[in-house]
């Protein structure tokens, strides 16, 4: 007799969840871009800034924990993070990301775990049961896709956006989503947020996530607000206001338990490689629950005291985050230059690792999701490979993310030569 074994059914169903860039950035890679391969592929998939990359890990180096290790640390500790690393990140979002000295975050509001990806899934668990809805704002982050939909069984409901509606839904649209769930048997209990956005880059303004938040609240819905991009801002002319500042200025103290933020340094500081990340709440309900999930979530003790030393380190940060932002916005500056020159049309970012390219002249009149596949795989054979509008959960084709930061700039001119290549 053939003894055979099989994988779960949704172990199968997590094949059909890939993006389609995956398999061709990692073929591209095998023979990248460099200033001594100029003919190499340009892979700007991947929200990474790595320009201070060295520095970090300089400063890493010298934490006191590499010198005396604290002997406790390897033994186990709370899984919602040791006592130092929570309250070093609430006065670090107090600082950066929140309005100074307004709403404060308190350590006992936070629970930190290995990144932002699996504590926002531990939040969803919390949220919302197998087969319920997540409203969740187009374009949007193909993490998210993974996040609600292959562990958790949660439906992911469009929200659709675009520029004549400032990429921001207004209730109407809100309402219609809710509705045609409910029409389809799916109950919905949160909306998932993420300012500044991926992929857009826009940094959305109050009043658009006031008026969101007290349509969801008002709703019973919970609101989720990823803001690991929220000191990634470059544009002087634009004010990042966080969900939390929003929430407890205008909503009473029974809805401000509905509203959840998510802040992690993966972004900020381009070192996703860590694995740290936080969530805040003022729900006791919600944090107890993500305390029990914690255990699936935990960075191990030695990085968080790591972290926690270099967020305390007041230099260190103010120097870093002000370089961060200067660079990002001399590197959109160059790479934005470029596609003029080759008069390729893009959506101006404030924010973030990306810049969205529109590339909708390259396809037909009435182009379809598989003209724009066409263009994604020439694309790459022409050693482009960014990240096509169906993967950003984009309402149309042609819209493709590109992530120059990763990349020096010497690269940008070869990048806009080749996409002008096709005009
Ligand atoms: C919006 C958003 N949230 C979360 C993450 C992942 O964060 P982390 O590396 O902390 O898990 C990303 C990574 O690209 C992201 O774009």
């Amino acid at each position: 007799m053939q003894i055979t074994s099989s994988i779960s059914k949704r172990s199968l169903a997590i094949g059909k969840q890939f993006v389609s860039t995956e398999p061709h950035a990692s073929k591209a890679l095998k023979d990248p871009w460099t200033d001594s391969n100029p003919t190499g592929n340009i892979v700007m998939t991947v929200a990474e800034n790595r320009r201070f990359s060295e520095r970090f890990a300089e400063r890493l180096h010298k934490c006191a924990i590499w010198a005396s290790p604290v002997i406790e640390d390897l033994h186990y500790n709370q899984s919602i993070g040791v006592h130092v690393i929570r309250e070093a990140i609430a006065r670090h979002v107090n600082q950066y990301v929140l309005a100074p000295g307004k709403f404060p975050i308190d350590a006992s509001q936070v629970v930190t775990g290995n990144g932002v990806l699996p504590l926002l899934e531990n939040l969803v668990y919390a949220v919302a049961d197998a087969g319920d809805g997540v409203l969740v704002i187009s374009p949007f982050w193909h993490g998210f896709n993974y996040c609600l939909t292959v562990r958790m069984g949660v439906n992911v409901i469009v929200v659709p956006t675009d520029s004549s509606t400032n990429w921001w839904p207004s209730e109407n649209a809100l309402d219609k989503a809710l509705q045609e769930a409910k029409y389809a048997g799916v109950k919905c209990t949160a909306i998932l947020v993420c300012n500044p956005s991926n992929p857009l880059g826009k940094v959305f303004s109050e009043e658009q996530l006031l008026s969101t938040i007290r349509w969801g609240t008002s709703q019973g819905l919970h609101i989720i607000c990823d803001e690991i991009y929220a000191a990634t801002v470059f544009n002087d002319t634009v004010r990042f206001v966080s969900a939390w500042d929003i929430a407890s200025e205008h909503l009473g103290p029974e809805q401000q338990q509905m509203v959840h933020i998510l802040w992690g340094p993966s972004k900020d500081f381009g070192v996703p490689g860590l694995r740290i990340g936080a969530i805040f709440s003022k729900s006791s309900q919600i944090l107890n629950v993500l305390t029990a999930t914690s255990f699936f979530a935990m960075t191990s003790t030695p990085m968080q005291r790591a972290v926690a030393e270099i967020l305390s380190d007041s230099t260190f940060v103010s120097d870093f985050m002000r370089e961060t932002v200067a660079h990002l916005k001399k590197s959109c500056e160059s790479f934005t230059a470029e596609l003029r020159r080759c008069d390729i049309k893009y959506i101006a970012p404030s924010a973030g690792l990306f810049i969205v390219l529109d590339l909708r002249r390259l396809l037909p009149s009435r182009p379809t999701f598989e003209d724009e596949l066409v263009l994604f795989n020439k694309l790459c054979n022409a050693g482009v490979v960014i990240t096509p509008a169906k993967d950003c959960h984009f309402f149309e084709p042609g819209l493709f993310r590109a992530c120059p930061y990763g990349l020096p700039q010497s690269c940008y001119c070869s990048l806009a030569d080749r996409i002008a290549g096709f005009h």
